[in-house]
């Protein structure tokens, strides 16, 4: 089982294709193969610096591509439905082992269900949670952006990068944020859960959180 198998599985791509359309209607920031391929690339390179075997950062990047293809059943309980999805198409086609290692990490990327107890849900969570950035927001015109929180935040972010340190055992989230758009607060009052769940994943792998916003750290 590949990433680049799974990008061209018809079943996957029309899981995911349902899930934009679905959270577009809702209003949700992106949630298709801008987000999929950044979480699926992010979680590969954790997943590369934490030193795991070749087939279990092919397994995270899996996880990533596939986390939130479960959308276009419902939100609150999206995680169980992309990891019920995967294991429908690949369990007679892949190791089980395998496909049970992407299900328990989809199923343990969100919120009240984050649950870590192995590296590769970690290196998901944070490239996940990571994910900020003025291209999420889907276009609805600068007087909608400006009314919806998560629209603000995520616009008044202009760039966004993951660097990890494996000397100082640091993973650094630095971004920088136009304050045209949002203040520092706006976006804490939003992120400081994300920031958390992070925080936890890279407890777990042994390393320390940092965020760093317009090159000020702040933890
Ligand atoms: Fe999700
Ligand atoms: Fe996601």
């Amino acid at each position: 089982m590949t990433l680049q198998q799974i990008k061209k599985d018809k079943r996957i791509n029309a899981f995911i294709d349902h899930t934009n359309d679905y959270l577009k209607a809702m209003g949700y920031t992106d949630h298709g193969h801008r987000h999929l391929n950044i979480v699926s690339q992010r979680a590969k390179k954790v997943a590369r610096h934490m030193k795991l075997n070749a087939n279990d950062q092919e397994l995270a990047s899996i996880a990533g591509y596939c986390h939130d293809m479960g959308n276009f059943m419902g939100r609150t309980q999206h995680h169980y439905w992309a990891g019920l999805l995967f294991s429908q198409c690949y369990l007679n086609e892949a190791k089980p082992d395998d496909v049970a290692t992407v299900m328990k990490a989809i199923v343990s990327h969100d919120k009240d269900d984050l649950k870590i107890v192995d590296k590769i849900t970690a290196c998901l969570i944070i490239a996940d949670k990571s994910d900020v950035h003025r291209t999420r927001v889907l276009n609805k015109g600068m007087k909608a952006i400006k009314e919806d929180i998560h629209d603000r935040v995520n616009y008044a972010v202009t760039d966004n990068k993951l660097s990890i340190d494996d000397q100082k055992k640091t993973i650094t989230l630095a971004l920088r944020l136009d304050t045209k758009f949002t203040d520092i607060m706006d976006y804490f009052s939003i992120f400081v859960a994300r920031m958390n769940y992070c925080q936890k994943a890279a407890d777990y792998l042994k390393y320390e959180f940092k965020l760093k916003i317009n090159n000020t750290m702040l933890a």
